[in-house]
């Protein structure tokens, strides 16, 4: 069987766990890596089982022609001018969340990819959790009756450091609530199914990065954040976001309510060395099952997204096996960073922000 071809452009932390994910799957792997950081690039070979041609930049990558994917994990603000690029080979494209720093760039790429050929996917590796893919399947199954209220909890450790510090600007990642929690507001829309209407929020940068400084610049990304999003249909959803919370034993919480019933789940965090977590459903008539979803160590071990990564690759690889409409598409990247954009104004303005003074 012909293997699926992975170029990857940007070979970081994220990168590592593609390369470690792809590795699993049968049918594909990673032949070509691009970026310009010597560093990273040795550190993916050493990693990686088989010989690959590397590249300073993505513009040689692409000009050899011999991927059939392009995996974009670079930096948040580098993605827009990398997709203007990789559009252009209409090859298949797998770009890291979120999909730009702002919704403005996210509806660019939405223009050029009118009528895209091959498979846009948008990387969402939570919805590939084994506890939450559970947990979406039985509110989609109806099983608490109508969806109400979604509440989203993680709490986590600080933002990683990064070559040339990226992550701790807002210009180059977003803002914390488009970098980070786009991820949040994509599950929010999938579970709810429907769209956004209003967002407001009420966070900072209380204790984190504080006494950091990069040539003469303090870090500008908030650490600790409630935001409430309001669905089209009526529901409402909130996130609690909280990164000095290092010592957690589960990293997200989630909690769903319909007029049934209520259903509940966690993902463990890395460091408690769990595999597994609970998947409780309670029904307001006395009903309760608990269920324990355990994912293999071999693919825990591949990442740091409780196996989600491979699970996402093998919905991906699918998609291109089937010429089927992506899971994750790039308006779900685009409304995600969008919910971000909002929630990130609503805290610097003090308001409630409507959807449509972002999207317009
Ligand atoms: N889905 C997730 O849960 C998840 C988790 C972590 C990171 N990410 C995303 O993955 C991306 C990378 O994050 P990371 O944590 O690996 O960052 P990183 O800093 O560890 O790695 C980024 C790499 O990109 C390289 N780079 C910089 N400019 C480049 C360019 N123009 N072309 C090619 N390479 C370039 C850097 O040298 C570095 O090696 C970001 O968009 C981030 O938001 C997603």
């Amino acid at each position: 069987m012909k293997k699926i071809k992975y170029g990857i452009i940007g070979a970081g932390t994220m990168a590592r766990e593609h390369i470690l994910n792809i590795s699993l799957i049968d049918n594909a792997e990673v032949v070509t890596l691009s970026d310009p950081h010597e560093d990273s690039l040795n550190q993916c070979k050493e990693i990686l089982k088989t010989k690959v041609s590397c590249f300073k930049s993505h513009q040689e990558m692409i000009k050899e022609n011999i991927v059939d994917v392009y995996l974009i994990s670079s930096p948040n603000f580098t993605h827009i001018g990398i997709l203007k690029d990789v559009i252009k080979t209409k090859k298949h494209i797998l770009v890291e969340k979120p999909l730009c720093t702002n919704t403005r760039d996210c509806l660019e790429i939405k223009k050029l990819t009118k009528d895209y050929p091959s498979v846009f996917w948008t990387a969402m590796e939570y919805r590939y959790m084994p506890p939450v893919s559970k947990f979406i399947k039985e509110i989609h199954n109806n099983t608490i009756g109508d969806l109400k209220t979604l509440t989203i909890r993680e709490h986590r450790f600080p933002f990683l450091k990064k070559i040339n510090d990226w992550n701790r600007f807002e210009k180059n990642t977003g803002g914390t609530l488009v970098e980070k929690c786009c991820h949040f507001f994509d599950l929010m829309r999938l579970i709810v199914g429907s769209n956004p209407i209003s967002v407001y929020a009420s966070g900072g940068q209380d204790v984190n990065h504080l006494d950091e400084e990069y040539n003469g610049k303090k870090p500008d990304i908030i650490d600790n954040a409630y935001v409430i999003v309001n669905f089209e249909n009526g529901a409402r959803s909130m996130l609690e976001l909280c990164m000095f919370a290092e010592n957690s034993d589960m990293q997200e919480e989630l909690v769903a309510i319909g007029h049934k019933g209520k259903i509940e789940t966690s993902v463990p965090s890395n460091d408690s060395g769990k595999i597994a977590s609970n998947l409780r459903i309670g029904m307001r008539d006395g009903k309760t099952k608990i269920e324990n979803i355990e994912v293999d160590k071999k693919i825990i071990e591949a990442g740091h997204h409780h196996g989600s990564t491979y699970y996402e690759h093998l919905a991906f690889l699918n998609a291109i096996k089937n010429n089927s409409v992506p899971e994750v598409s790039l308006s779900d990247g685009l409304i995600a960073v969008a919910v971000g954009e909002a929630a990130e104004k609503s805290i610097k303005l003090g308001r409630l922000i409507n959807i449509e003074e972002i999207i317009n």
